[in-house]
């Protein structure tokens, strides 16, 4: 299906950016004492020399939504609602976006959004539509402690995950706003590939996911990149979910954009699930790598299998 998002008539800016990191540092070094692995296999594996371990969703979550509301200018009454992607929430009931809403004082509403890896494109996704029906400002957030659902003497997921937060205040803005295409996909199918039961631990199978993750990335990307009216030389900066750093690797290739323009912060902080993209984009903001201006594609791909890919055209 074709969409022409110009056609909104109020969109979205993003007037503030947070993050959140346990203090605990755990490096390869320190995980090859109490498992079968090693720094060098980790690191030519996937790209990852530590992570960050510790927290709750909503802790972590509250803290980076904290910081981005300073950064924003806005008061916890200034907020229409908390959009929440996480797929550790502390219970499973009720929705970790709530402990989120209370702990900040933001008298709103306030859901989780579960697509896995994925979630925070969606939620963004959801907040422009909220946005165009007249929400005023929302505070979205990548929050997950994949570390409480991990099986600590399974190194096949073990040395992949972290800990982290990131979120974005997002305001209305008359006219079409940052935006400028999403597409969304899943395949229930694919659900075994990457799975975790009430009260279990997460399994995977990697070698498949790692395949699919590099088609449905370059084809959501694509699709994102031709709806936004833009081809690929236009994009200045791909901000992609962080999984493997040779997934990110060989989605740019494929994709045609060179690898100075990937955002990666897989070394730091391993795979942190929703948290990724924020994550990287508070990154590459710190660092002044995206600038007002600039095209950027977001891109992420998790359980489902889920995948979701968007364009902003950063200003504002
Ligand atoms: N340390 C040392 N050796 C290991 C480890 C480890 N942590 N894990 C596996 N090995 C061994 C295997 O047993 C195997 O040994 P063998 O050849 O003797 O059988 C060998 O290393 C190669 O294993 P593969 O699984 O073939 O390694 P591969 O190159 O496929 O890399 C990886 C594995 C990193 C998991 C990769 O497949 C991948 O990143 N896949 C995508 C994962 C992903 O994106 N998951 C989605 C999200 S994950 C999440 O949310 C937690």
């Amino acid at each position: 299906m074709h969409r022409n998002p110009m056609k909104v008539a109020r969109g979205g800016v993003v007037t503030g950016w947070g993050t959140a990191l346990p203090d605990k540092i755990v490096t390869n070094e320190d995980l090859s004492v109490s498992m079968d692995t090693s720094d060098a296999w980790i690191r030519e594996r996937t790209g990852i020399r530590q992570r960050h371990l510790g927290g709750t969703t909503s802790g972590l979550a509250i803290e980076a939504g904290r910081v981005a509301l300073d950064r924003a200018g806005r008061r916890p009454d200034e907020i229409d609602a908390v959009i929440l992607a996480t797929t550790t929430p502390d219970q499973i009931v009720p929705g970790t976006s709530a402990a989120v809403q209370d702990g900040l004082g933001i008298p709103a509403g306030a859901f989780d959004v579960n697509a896995a890896c994925s979630g925070f494109v969606y939620a963004l996704t959801v907040a422009h539509g909220m946005l165009a029906i007249g929400a005023e400002r929302l505070l979205v957030i990548g929050s997950e402690t994949l570390s409480r659902i991990t099986d600590w003497d399974d190194r096949s997921v073990a040395v992949l995950v972290g800990d982290g937060a990131g979120a974005v205040v997002l305001e209305a803005v008359d006219g079409p706003g940052q935006l400028l295409s999403w597409k969304l996909g899943a395949d229930g199918s694919m659900g075994h590939l990457l799975q975790c039961d009430h009260g279990g631990y997460l399994s995977m199978d990697g070698k498949e996911i790692f395949r699919k993750a590099v088609r449905v990335v370059v084809e959501s990307s694509a699709q994102a990149i031709a709806e936004a009216g833009l081809t690929v030389d236009d994009i200045d900066l791909m901000i992609p979910h962080q999984a493997n750093l040779r997934i990110i690797q060989a989605a740019g290739q494929r994709l045609g954009i060179p690898e100075e323009k990937s955002v990666v912060v897989i070394d730091r902080y391993g795979n942190t699930s929703s948290a990724s993209i924020p994550l990287a984009m508070a990154d590459a903001l710190e660092t002044g790598r995206l600038r007002p201006g600039n095209h950027v594609l977001l891109t992420g791909f998790g359980g489902g299998m889920t995948w979701a890919s968007a364009v902003l055209h950063w200003g504002g």
